[in-house]
């Protein structure tokens, strides 16, 4: 029996929708690299639009036609807004808009943010689209290598054409996303998409984050444990990184059975007894950012040229936990750069 699919589930699409139709990757980096080889690879006719800056020289290299922005703009049917989300608004607003206007092309986006939030603007005459991986630039190359697919987000802003969703779909399989094994696409709405991306980002990681912090206060400081040993047990044996890779694969809750019964116990009745507060935490985060606080904030920050950031990194790197983790993999024949 074929496995029953949700409507919002989206397996394949038809990358001969895009055959003859010229596609610029705005923004040569990590998405833009792994998206250019890959469409190239599947046929399709690729452009690189770039500042003249070392991933210029990059995307020659690899073989492509590289343009300035507002020209491989120009010269596209398809452009992948391929930037850091903090420089897209105003290089489209400069470069892209212009060079767009009053032609039916159909722009896409790998993150939501910008056009959820108001800072990107496309216009009515374009097809809008979200093509999202859930997977960074180099393990899509080394996927693909192995034919093998990802996950990816899929959303409409605009249906110009009214083959929006079509154009979606096919460019997800284009870039490798779609038709093959462990493949899958998921229909979202722009603001959904920004919203689980950036909250992901501010609860789950952020709460990992200040437990291993507390956690190194309390057992170096309050028990007299070697700060090494409290590091090793935490992440830095590299065990964490198994069990996520078992979560990925496994589930959150199946993993588990691979663990000690005491630590079953454990971790379970301290998950629940910690769920309601968190609940609140994750509420209150996600209010945030679907009103959009984080966009502003983020937004001023960068205004004012990054002051609270410069200083959220300066507390953690003079911190002691820092100390301790270069002191560790001296001793263990690594640096922060190569472990
Ligand atoms: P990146 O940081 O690797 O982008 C580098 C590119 O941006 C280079 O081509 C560089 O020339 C250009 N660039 C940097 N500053 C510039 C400026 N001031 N003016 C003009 N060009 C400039 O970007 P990344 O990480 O590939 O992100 C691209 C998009 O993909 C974003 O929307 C991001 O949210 C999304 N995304 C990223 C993922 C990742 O793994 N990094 C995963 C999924 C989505």
């Amino acid at each position: 029996m074929a496995p029953l699919v949700q409507n919002y589930v989206v397996l394949n699409g038809n990358v001969e929708l895009l055959r003859g139709l010229t596609i610029a990757i705005i923004g040569y980096g990590n998405q833009g690299r792994a998206q250019a080889t890959i469409m190239r690879d599947s046929g399709l006719k690729v452009i690189v639009g770039n500042v003249r800056d070392e991933y210029w020289e990059t995307a020659k290299r690899d073989g492509f036609e590289v343009y300035e922005i507002g020209e491989a703009a120009r010269r596209a049917d398809v452009i992948m807004m391929l930037l850091p989300d903090e420089v897209q608004p105003y290089v489209f607003k400069e470069q892209v808009a212009p060079a767009v206007k009053d032609r039916r092309v159909i722009i896409d986006f790998a993150s939501g943010y910008n056009v959820a939030f108001g800072l990107i603007e496309p216009p009515r005459e374009a097809d809008v689209v979200l093509v999202a991986p859930r997977m960074i630039g180099a393990a899509m190359l080394e996927l693909h290598r192995r034919g093998r697919g990802f996950p990816v987000f899929l959303g409409v802003a605009n249906d110009a054409s009214g083959r929006a969703w079509d154009y979606a779909a096919a460019l997800g399989a284009a870039i490798g996303a779609l038709g093959k094994p462990g493949g899958i696409g998921i229909k979202v709405t722009f603001k959904q998409e920004a919203l689980v991306d950036l909250l992901d980002e501010h609860t789950n990681w952020p709460l990992l984050l200040a437990s291993l912090m507390a956690f190194y206060d309390v057992t170096v400081h309050k028990y007299g444990v070697p700060p090494e040993a409290v590091l090793l047990e935490m992440y830095a044996s590299g065990e964490m990184a198994e069990v996520a890779s078992r979560m990925a694969e496994m589930g959150v809750f199946d993993q588990l059975r691979l663990h000690s019964t005491t630590s079953q116990y454990g971790q379970l009745s301290r998950a629940l007894k910690y769920y309601d507060y968190v609940r609140r935490v994750v509420e209150e985060e996600a209010r945030e950012i679907w009103e959009g606080d984080f966009a502003r904030e983020w937004g001023l920050e960068q205004l004012a040229g990054r002051p609270k950031f410069r200083a959220l990194w300066d507390i953690v790197t003079s911190g002691e936990m820092h100390q301790a983790e270069k002191r560790l993999f001296e001793l263990m024949g690594m640096t922060l750069d190569n472990k």
